[in-house]
């Protein structure tokens, strides 16, 4: 967890980027992501690709970050795929996953050598060129039920993503009719049940073993895809315990492994800061983000975040506390952060509220809502602030 003082420095040092149009900030804590970074790449055997989700955070800046500590992207469109290049990722870095690429996408692609590109139909494998120098992978949809949340799992009989693994014939089929390298799989995201998805990545293991028995050696990448929900570094994480479950399932084998991750590596590497602007009657605090930022969270259910408040020198206001509604400034009713949060009673115009963990699905899904302006955003590096990008309009 983002310490204390490390957001008072960065309280205390955005004096010098602020004026009073900042009404709220975007902050990326570089050490706190690099060491979630770390800790992904020691869960997994070292020759894993891990190609981080573009949508998930898509500052250029952060592009760039993780490009130049090795990572990969996944991109879900082609915009995002020209954002990883702008980046500096090498093509056989970059995951290419849209269930909708367009015939000319899909010319362009072919010929980014080593760029893994995953089709979401069979149907789709025919639009590509009998020799392209890309990877193409054979979206897979495991057909299980990992705990993912409903609107968040891709993987339920009905899922418009991949092809259901009880097709294997049809996929078997198809991969030895085309030039497929790649299977690829991506359960939903927040998985709960790390077992339904080991029978997951087993049968895909299966599905892989069973086209290279046929053709031996054709299949040589599995993108297992993302999914973990976010957590905080500890002896027994998740995510650690994912890893150990993998290596377990592939540890005999030669296939090249891919991973998607997302939130789990994102959430809790940010934080965002926003002014008090009124406190009325002693209940309701309004402030500058809301379902502009925190679209998933208005919309669907919004996740607990922690939240303290703040001088403009960076010193945490604490004493007596009273129950709080945090009110976004769109303009629609539900436009709400958090209802009856505990904060320090004497809360008041000008302050700062911090919002911790909020690195992930948040600036990615900026909306237009009342096209406020999307705020700063900064990067702290344990000791200093850096500009990532300055206030930008959307309107025109
Ligand atoms: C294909 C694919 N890969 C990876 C991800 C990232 O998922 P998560 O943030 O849950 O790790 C998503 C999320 O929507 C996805 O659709």
């Amino acid at each position: 967890m983002i310490s204390t003082q490390d957001i008072s420095k960065v309280i205390a040092q955005s004096q010098g980027h602020v004026n009073e149009q900042d009404t709220s900030l975007i902050v990326t804590h570089l050490p706190a992501l690099n060491e979630r970074l770390a800790f992904l790449s020691d869960s997994f055997s070292k020759n894993t690709l891990h190609a981080i989700a573009v949508k998930t955070n898509p500052h250029p800046q952060m592009l760039k970050h993780l490009v130049d500590l090795g990572y990969g992207l996944e991109a879900a469109s082609i915009e995002e795929v020209n954002m990883a290049i702008a980046a500096g990722c090498s093509p056989d870095k970059i995951v290419f996953d849209s269930p909708v690429k367009t015939r000319s996408e899909i010319d362009c692609v072919s010929g980014m050598t080593g760029m893994l590109v995953n089709v979401n139909s069979l149907g789709e494998l025919d639009r590509f060129p009998a020799n392209p120098t890309c990877v193409v992978g054979i979206r897979v949809n495991p057909q299980v039920h990992t705990g993912a949340p409903e609107m968040f799992d891709v993987s339920r009989n009905e899922s418009k993503f991949g092809v259901p693994v009880s097709n294997a014939e049809a996929i078997l089929e198809a991969a030895l009719a085309h030039p497929v390298q790649a299977l690829h799989m991506h359960s939903g995201s927040q998985m709960k049940d790390l077992e339904v998805q080991r029978q997951a990545l087993i049968s895909l293991k299966q599905l892989a073993d069973q086209i290279n028995t046929a053709s031996p050696g054709q299949i040589h990448t599995l993108d297992i895809g993302g999914g973990l929900p976010s957590e905080s570094l500890s002896e027994s994480t998740r995510m650690a315990e994912y890893g150990a479950i993998v290596q377990d399932i592939f540890a005999d084998s030669q296939y090249h492994l891919v991973t998607e991750f997302g939130q789990w590596v994102h959430a809790e590497a940010g934080f965002a800061l926003s002014r008090v602007e009124y406190v009325l009657d002693q209940s309701r605090v309004f402030i500058h983000l809301g379902a502009d930022f925190f679209m998933r969270d208005a919309y669907t259910k919004a996740r607990p975040f922690a939240l303290n408040i703040w001088d403009d020198a960076g010193m945490q206001i604490q004493g007596p506390e009273s129950n709080f509604d945090i009110a976004g400034p769109l303009c629609f009713a539900g436009d709400y952060l958090a209802h009856g949060v505990a904060l320090p009673a004497d809360t008041s115009e000008g302050n700062w509220l911090s919002i911790r963990s909020t690195g992930a699905n948040t600036y990615a899904l900026w909306s237009r809502h009342c096209s406020r302006t999307v705020p700063k955003c900064i990067a702290f590096d344990g000791e200093k602030t850096t500009i990532w990008s300055e206030r930008t309009t959307i309107n025109y």
